[in-house]
């Protein structure tokens, strides 16, 4: 089981380009893939998030497959940024398609944040769990600041 997971992340990280428009057929689909993926991983987010606060005990295996998930889930959404899906049912801002590098590089220092997360998560180190915890959560934050409607 832990072994597909891991083949099938490997698998996804290949295959997804940061950019690969093709797969929607309308923008409206753009914008429900992008929002499911952020919803899981701000999900699997605030499992950590309870364990980060103390509301949960450390449980290492539980922890490692929800920074996982978390790993997986913050690939997916920035492929979904489409041309014309800025649209109504969207909280996405038009300063995305402006700033395309602006934007990426924003969605790469999550990526990076969350890479160091999973491996803390990995290595059963609840101290380092928690620093990371923090760090992924400034660089959800920054971006969503500039870039997402209230
Ligand atoms: C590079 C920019 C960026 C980063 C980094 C980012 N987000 Fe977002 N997020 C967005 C944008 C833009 C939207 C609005 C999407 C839309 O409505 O089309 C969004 C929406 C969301 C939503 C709402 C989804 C919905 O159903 O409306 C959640 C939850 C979320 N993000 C969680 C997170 C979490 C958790 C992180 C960090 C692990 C994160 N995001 C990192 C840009 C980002």
């Amino acid at each position: 089981m832990k072994k597909t997971f891991a083949g099938i992340t490997l698998v996804t990280l290949a295959v997804l380009p940061f950019a690969a428009h093709a797969q929607f057929a309308k923008p409206e689909d753009a914008v429900k893939y992008r929002k499911a993926a952020f919803t899981l991983m701000g999900a699997h987010m605030g499992r950590i998030g309870a364990v980060v606060k103390g509301d949960k005990a450390y449980d290492k295996a539980a922890v490692e497959q929800d920074a996982a998930i978390v790993e997986m889930m913050s690939k997916l959404p920035f492929t979904a940024f489409t041309p014309g899906s800025d649209t109504a049912d969207s909280k996405a801002k038009p300063e995305i398609w402006k700033e395309q590098d602006k934007f990426k590089a924003a969605a790469e220092k999550m990526q990076g944040e969350v890479q160091k997360l999973s491996a803390a998560a990995k290595a059963g180190d609840l101290n380092l769990v928690k620093a990371s915890f923090g760090a992924v959560g400034q660089s959800c934050k920054a971006c969503h600041d500039s870039y997402r409607n209230k």
